[in-house]
């Protein structure tokens, strides 16, 4: 059929028919496999911006027209209904799950929370100001030290369990290392609480006093693991993928998505724009710096702002700016100041020729800092807090990469820029 092959002739006249092929949803995918077999060419795209490096049914962006859904479901419509645990289990297992199933999954992750006890010991070996993802990706690397003889990734069961581990345990990890960074004694978790308010115990609560959990703190956080649980081939995502594929111990494969993720272009950038505004400092600055990222001379970016693939607006901002507004009104906050500057300089960036034209619009990274910091996490937490979040799409992206009987090892090819080949000459002639 004529309109499902794309036709390519080389300069020398061979031709080849390409296979196109069609998701559900989306643009058509050509399929470029058998071209260096027929032509003897490979591809070239820095950045994989034309190029999907697989099949998935997990999650779909449309970036023109700002749309994100997992396994179907419009995230705005997850945001208002569910929750984090109930998008976790549909990340994982394709369908949102019955009321029996919902509080299976619940309980098994709730079971799952605790560290073996001599993971602990890691964090003595870190310096008091360690950063957080630092240790976050060193730690979950160190689970494949705890979890290797017993994990065979051929085996469904251990696919699950993995997934149960990370998803559970992440929490308990990434408190240790907040309260080594805050000089306060470790806390145990909490299996009567869920999962939001289990993470605020752990980073909250102190030995010497009860610790009371802020209902509007929990819902706040909840929300923003759901607009970060998955998010399609992103960077992080695709590295897991990458590590994954060559059969290694999946839980190294995640901390290599953690340190994936860490960039200042990827998840760093909610860091990234708390340190911004800090330095902004003033309504009256803001001209100063949408200069600065202007000018190509200067590395200065607007954090916070463009996306791959969103060239319209990103809907989870949309979402996040929306409950940034609650929660300090709620929380009372005076961190007013801090959102009235990202406010306005959202105005004048929006207003502003070089943003339109590039289509630069505030990501979801914009709002979430001022969320997080409003709850009282430390800007160095921002981006494990967004780990958190994104651990679930990692692993429903590394059990999908693994269970797919034709997967192959992800092995990109290269343009070589380097030397042809030369003798070697010995050190007295060089
Ligand atoms: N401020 C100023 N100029 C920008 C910005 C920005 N934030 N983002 C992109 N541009 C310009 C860039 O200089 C380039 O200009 P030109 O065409 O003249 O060379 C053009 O826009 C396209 O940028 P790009 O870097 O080629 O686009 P990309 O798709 O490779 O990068 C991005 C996307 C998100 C890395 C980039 O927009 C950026 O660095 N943003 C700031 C960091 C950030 O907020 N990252 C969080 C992303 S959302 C969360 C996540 O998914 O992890």
């Amino acid at each position: 059929m004529t309109e499902d092959v794309y036709r390519l002739k080389s300069p020398e006249g061979v031709e080849t028919e390409l296979p196109v092929r069609k998701g559900t949803v989306g643009p058509d995918v050509v399929d470029i496999a058998r071209l260096y077999r027929d032509q003897r060419v490979f591809t070239y795209d820095p950045g994989f911006v034309s190029t999907g490096s697989c099949e998935s049914d997990i999650t779909y962006i449309d970036g023109e027209e700002g749309i994100l859904m997992y396994r179907g479901y419009p995230v705005e419509q997850l945001a208002a209904n569910s929750s984090f645990i109930e998008v976790s289990y549909l990340l994982l297992n394709g369908e949102l799950p019955t009321e029996q199933q919902l509080s299976e999954f619940d309980n098994t992750i709730r079971m799952h929370t605790m560290l073996n006890d001599g993971m602990l010991s890691f964090f003595k070996g870190f310096r008091y100001n360690a950063h957080p993802m630092a240790m976050l990706s060193a730690v979950v690397g160190s689970m494949s030290a705890y979890y290797h003889e017993e994990m065979d990734s051929s085996n469904p069961l251990h696919r699950d369990i993995f997934a149960h581990r990370i998803l559970a345990k992440l929490p308990t990890i990434a408190a240790a290392a907040y309260k080594l960074n805050s000089g306060q004694p470790f806390i145990y978790p909490r299996n009567d609480l869920n999962f939001t308010e289990n993470l605020l115990h752990m980073l909250f609560a102190v030995p010497a006093e009860p610790y009371e959990i802020d209902p509007v703190a929990a819902e706040a956080l909840d929300l923003l693991f759901i607009l970060h649980a998955d998010h399609e081939q992103n960077c992080s995502t695709s590295t897991v993928r990458m590590a994954g594929s060559s059969g290694a111990n999946p839980y190294s494969a995640i901390a290599a998505g953690i340190s994936a993720l860490w960039g200042p272009a990827h998840g760093g950038a909610n860091e990234a724009v708390l340190n911004m505004l800090e330095e902004i400092g003033d309504v009256s600055q803001i001209g100063k710096y949408v200069e600065k990222a202007k000018d190509k001379n200067d590395a200065f970016r607007l954090m916070g702002f463009g996306h791959r693939v969103y060239k319209n607006f990103d809907p989870r901002a949309t979402i996040i700016r929306e409950m940034a507004h609650k929660v300090l009104k709620q929380l009372d906050r005076k961190d007013t100041p801090m959102f009235d500057l990202a406010l306005e300089l959202e105005q004048v960036a929006l207003q502003d020729d070089y943003f339109v034209e590039k289509n630069l619009y505030p990501n979801v990274d914009f709002y979430s800092g001022i969320i997080y910091r409003a709850l009282g996490i430390p800007t160095s937490m921002f981006t494990v807090m967004f780990a958190l979040g994104r651990s679930v799409g990692w692993t429903a992206h590394w059990r999908e990469m693994i269970s797919d009987p034709s997967g192959k090892i992800a092995r990109p090819r290269q343009l070589y820029t380097g030397p042809v080949a030369r003798d070697y000459t010995a050190i007295e002639e060089r």
